[in-house]
């Protein structure tokens, strides 16, 4: 009987389903937490099908940890730059991702709440009320910038890039470029979007909002260079993966007025704000600033859906199919 070892439960209604599946042993970590690597490595041991969180760490270790039997990861994540996909293609294990209609939709609203954060000045001037500061009304005081009438660069045209670009373009009027490896000509007809080179995104857009995976070519994707491209009034928006941007780069931009700020979701050292924790003392004091803890799926529709995405690569991949969500590589 295959055996199903899950690192991290998963919410309703997968949990369920994966409890309900015939003929499988279950084994699922008991602690609301991250798997301690140790822990991980002992629970694989035997299973023929691992369910990891974007946090696990899956790799030739893991990999020979469970043993030869080893046959399919299902990631509870979109991303999967956790999982050594080249060495489980090498080994034949099967490795999907539950990139949902639904987180894109999620991911996208985040995105905008972002934006209107920034650009309205919403976590400074609720911190500014909050503390007592509100002394009086004044026709400078707090001002932001609105968003009508502003540019958009988008950088990856996929569903989440296309997600925001529709609520952008109807919802408030702004004008869509985007880069992508290639051109994407829905994209462009749907959303009236207009290709560019990074360079020229950069220059020209007040916001940035950046959808690309993590591999090798987009780490620091976003470095000191591009930064310097950026209008001083812009923001830049990364619900992507941390080590997209330079986040000392980052920081020397907001802190020296080179960028109007920053909305973050993803930061390359998690749990941590920034991977060098002087750099993150730093980004901690910027006003210009909003942080949210990867939280740009977390909505209870949306990880419900990832978590039925998960299960139903299993039953695929159980039944003998390839399943939808397989990453090839
Ligand atoms: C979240 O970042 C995901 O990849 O699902």
């Amino acid at each position: 009987m295959p055996r199903i070892f899950v690192a991290r439960h998963i919410p309703s209604p997968g949990l369920e389903m994966l409890k309900a599946l015939p003929n499988v042993t279950l084994e699922v970590y008991g602690e609301d937490q991250i798997i301690p690597r140790a822990d991980l490595l002992a629970g694989v041991k035997g299973a023929d099908i691992i369910v990891s969180i974007l946090t696990d760490k899956i790799d030739t270790e893991v990999f020979d940890a469970a043993g030869p039997q080893l046959k399919m990861v299902s990631n509870y994540a979109v991303g999967f730059d956790n999982i050594d996909v080249v060495e489980a293609k090498k080994r034949g294990i099967i490795v999907t991702n539950a990139p949902t209609p639904e987180v894109s939709e999620s991911v996208a609203e985040h995105v905008v709440a972002l934006i209107f954060a920034l650009a309205h000045r919403i976590v400074e001037t609720h911190e500014f009320t909050r503390d007592g500061k509100y002394k009086g009304w004044g026709p400078e005081m707090l001002r932001g910038t609105d968003v009508i009438g502003k540019t958009l660069g988008i950088i990856g045209a996929g569903a989440i890039g296309s997600g925001l670009a529709r609520r952008m373009k109807d919802g408030f009027g702004v004008k869509i470029i985007y880069n992508n490896p290639h051109k994407n000509e829905k994209f462009e007809a749907e959303f009236g979007a207009e290709f560019k080179e990074k360079e020229a995104l950069l220059r020209e857009s007040d916001f940035v909002s950046l959808h690309v995976p993590l591999l090798p070519t987009t780490h620091h994707l976003i470095d000191a260079t591009a930064l310097a491209m950026m209008k001083p009034t812009a923001f830049l928006i990364n619900t992507a993966r941390g080590p997209v941007v330079d986040e000392a780069a980052l920081v020397d931009a907001l802190e020296n007025g080179k960028l109007g700020g920053a909305g973050l979701d993803v930061f390359e050292g998690e749990p941590n704000i920034a991977a060098d924790p002087k750099v993150a003392d730093r980004l901690r004091k910027l006003k210009n600033v909003v942080l949210t803890p990867h939280t740009a799926s977390a909505t209870v529709e949306t990880r419900a859906s990832m978590s039925k995405q998960v299960v139903k690569n299993i039953e695929e991949f159980l039944a003998g199919e390839v399943p939808e969500n397989a990453i090839k590589q």
